[in-house]
């Protein structure tokens, strides 16, 4: 719901308010952001900045007051939401409010994902147009609430009313001042093999924190979401503001503590190596910064997103469907197969009751090694003398779905599609493009270079039977032909995406890049389920799982049983570790499943079978992590249904320690009136005991010793 009453304008949701003011000037500044208050006319507590001494004598310094789209040049010296450089040659600007609108439904951001609403939320967007009439520059300024959330969603447009170009050389998608300080950051850092490892930093007067990545994807080693935290929050309690871009761009989120104490932080597109220009009446559109509010700490936080993102973000019919179980053959058998082989796994798969077989990398042009071929998306004959069709159908003749790997947004310096269109590769004039894992990246910016993407991979999957695909992308994009070339990127990759996601509605999109390096919530918005990190590893994915939850839905990550000794780090665990690991999350295999002894089959079998016991909750439950593998020996996290009545518990002792007590489970989320029964045992014990109490597991007196333990209500 959106009040305006006065010159204030308030944004409520479930249990948030999101308050601002014009002031006499026209200044759009910013109130309150927090648990949800009644409403009056906030402007009358303007007063209270006035007592901080400003350097302005003849006007309101800027500089003391929160804002919500700040410029540089008027009085406040912070960093700027904004800097256009007008035709005078300076990037002086100051916005002041003409015209307030309160929309129905969410806002639209032109050619980038954005939250959907539907049947089941109310969405309001409030609409502020900013101008500034010395320079012809209007902003437009979108924040989408739902009454059901305690989201808000922001995104900025800016047009050039003059008549001369301007250029764009930062454009946040949100700003926002805390007037207050004594904030934690916390954010997610990593490279591959490690993605998303937690960090949590104290913010003090004067620093400067930028969470950014200028690697052309959003990347592995810093994602685009944020928390900003109390000194006391932690997973139960604790005020926590969230920020989560949808975007797969290079991205940046920036805090930065002030004179006074006060924190700002602002996200969008990477200022660095960006810039834009906009001639005569030219738009821009920034992506969405989805900001969220909890005062239970990380935990409520992330159950937030979690929702909206399933409900109001992913648009794959498979959103909302069980994920079939897979097998991929790509740590089963890399480069070296034959169709004889695939079929031989495959057949292996169904009896283990897999449901899903897909052919990884190497199946097409002349790919044996990783030197050439991508861009060639035709079928490499003598390996697959049957064609993807006609494997397809022997795969679909054993009973499995076919599911295939691509990687569209590339091209092999050896591949026909080089020799036919060396310029469809990203390069920099009087450059040799650089190549990394033997490859150049094709430039989306290109309508004809997004039209062959588009019709090379539809050609596959129209004369096929491929029901998933795999969408890999495997290199970052270092030598950028222009300023702002990362974002016109973008907007072609989310272009490909849309038109091929669009014309297979039913095929279920895996995203991918070297693993994790694209797990952002612009991806999601196309592709419900993300390759989460190549280390498969299940005791690195503790981390890496736990770390991805903060903001991503358990449905959309992807975890798969591989062998051990592990292929990333050489770590040998249980096939039981392996796989109670991976059920957080949608689940399969990756390894060569014909090579098993018939006690590990056995063990397989067993595996699928509670799986599918378990997705439904998995893909719709609520997380509550409980123990965090990054400050403790163990991990732990629970998923409990909507309606509190089926939990899946899942604990981890790390490193076995002699004459040791085992920390205590405190399980969350339950029914405390209810009764849980074990499955396993039959022991029942009430929710209140679980909660309040907990309870000490008993682990295998080995290294990495996992328990899954499923209570139902009775
Ligand atoms: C990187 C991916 O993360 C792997 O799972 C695999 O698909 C390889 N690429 C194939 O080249």
């Amino acid at each position: 719901m959106i009040i305006k009453n006065n010159n204030t304008i308030h944004l409520q949701g479930r249990d948030v308010s999101y308050i601002m003011f014009v002031n006499e000037t026209g200044d759009l500044l910013h109130f309150y952001f927090g648990k949800k208050i009644a409403d009056c006319d906030y402007y009358q507590m303007k007063d209270e900045w006035n007592e901080i001494w400003g350097f302005v004598s003849n006007q309101i310094a800027l500089d003391v007051y929160p804002q919500e789209y700040p410029a540089y040049g008027y009085s406040d010296l912070r960093n700027p939401a904004y800097q256009v450089v007008n035709k005078h040659g300076n990037a002086v600007s100051r916005l002041i409010v003409k015209e307030i609108e309160i929309l129905k439904g969410v806002a639209h951001v032109e050619g980038m994902p954005e939250l959907i609403d539907n049947e089941n939320t109310s969405a309001e967007t409030l609409k502020v147009t900013l101008v500034d009439e010395i320079i012809d520059l209007k902003t437009e300024l979108y924040y989408t609430v739902f009454d059901e959330y305690n989201v808000i969603a922001r995104s900025a447009v800016i047009i050039n009313g003059a008549d001369k170009e301007v250029e764009i050389l930062s454009a946040y998608s949100t700003s926002i001042d805390f007037p207050m300080d004594d904030y934690d950051i916390v954010h997610f850092a990593g490279a591959w093999g490690r993605e998303r490892d937690m960090h949590r930093t104290s913010l003090t007067m004067g620093m400067k924190a930028e969470i950014e990545n200028a690697r052309g994807g959003s990347g592995s080693q810093l994602n685009p979401f944020v928390m900003i935290a109390s000194k006391d929050a932690d997973e139960f309690r604790g005020d926590v503001y969230g920020f989560s871009l949808i975007y797969s761009g290079n991205h940046s989120t920036v805090a930065k503590v002030d004179q006074f104490g006060f924190l700002r932080v602002q996200q969008g597109i990477n200022p660095h190596q960006f810039s834009w220009k906009l001639k005569p009446g030219e738009v821009f559109y920034t992506p969405q910064s989805v900001m969220c509010y909890s005062e239970e700490g990380f935990g409520a936080l992330s159950r937030e997103y979690h929702d909206v993102y399933r409900n109001n973000l992913m648009r794959s019919t498979w959103t909302h469907r069980n994920r079939p179980i897979l097998i991929n053959n790509w740590e089963g058998t890399y480069f070296d197969f034959t169709e004889e082989k695939l079929l031989e796994m495959a057949k292996r798969a169904k009896e283990a009751g897999i449901e899903l077989f897909v052919l990884d990398d190497g199946w097409f042009g002349k790919r044996d090694h990783d030197r050439c071929s991508l861009g060639d998306w035709t079928v490499y004959k003598d390996k697959l003398p049957s064609g993807i069709d006609g494997l397809a159908k022997k795969i679909n003749d054993i009973g499995l779905k076919f599911g295939l790997w691509f990687e569209p947004e590339m091209v092999s310096r050896d591949s026909e599609l080089y020799r036919a269109h060396p310029d469809w590769a990203i390069a920099v004039p009087d450059r040799i493009p650089v190549e990394s894992r033997h490859q150049y990246v094709l430039d989306l910016s290109k309508d004809e270079v997004c039209e062959y993407v588009i019709k090379a991979v539809s050609n596959i999957l129209s004369t096929a039977n491929v029901e998933y695909v795999k969408w890999d992308m495997n290199r970052q994009i270092t030598d950028m032909p222009e300023l702002g070339y990362n974002h016109k990127y973008t907007l072609g990759y989310y272009k490909v995406m849309s038109a091929i996601t669009e014309g297979f509605p039913n095929v279920l999109f895996e995203g991918c890049s070297s693993g994790g390096a694209r797990f952002d919530s612009g991806v999601l918005a196309y592709m419900p389920q993300i390759w989460t990190s190549d280390n498969s590893d299940a005791i690195a994915r503790l981390k890496i799982q736990y770390g991805t939850s903060m903001c991503y839905p358990v449905m959309s990550i992807s975890s798969h049983v591989t062998a051990s000794p592990n292929h990333q780090n050489g770590r040998i665990t249980t096939l039981k570790t392996r796989a109670d690991v991976a059920h957080m999350g949608t689940f399969g295999y990756e390894l060569d499943i014909t090579k098993m002894s018939d006690a590990e089959f056995e063990e397989v079998k067993a595996q699928v079978a509670l799986e599918k016991e378990l997705q439904t909750l998995v893909r719709t439950g609520d997380l509550y992590r409980l123990l965090s593998p990054f400050e403790t020996n163990y991990c732990s996290w629970e998923i409990v249904s909507k309606d509190k009545r089926q939990v899946m518990l899942f604990a981890c002792k790390v490193l076995a320690v002699a004459q040791s007590k085992n920390k205590l489970i405190k399980l969350q989320g339950l029914n405390p009136d209810a009764k849980y029964k074990n499955l396993a045992t039959g022991k029942v014990y009430g929710g209140d005991m679980l909660m309040y109490k907990g309870i000490r597991i008993n682990y295998k007196m080995e290294d990495f010793a996992t328990e899954l333990i499923r209570f139902e209500e009775v």
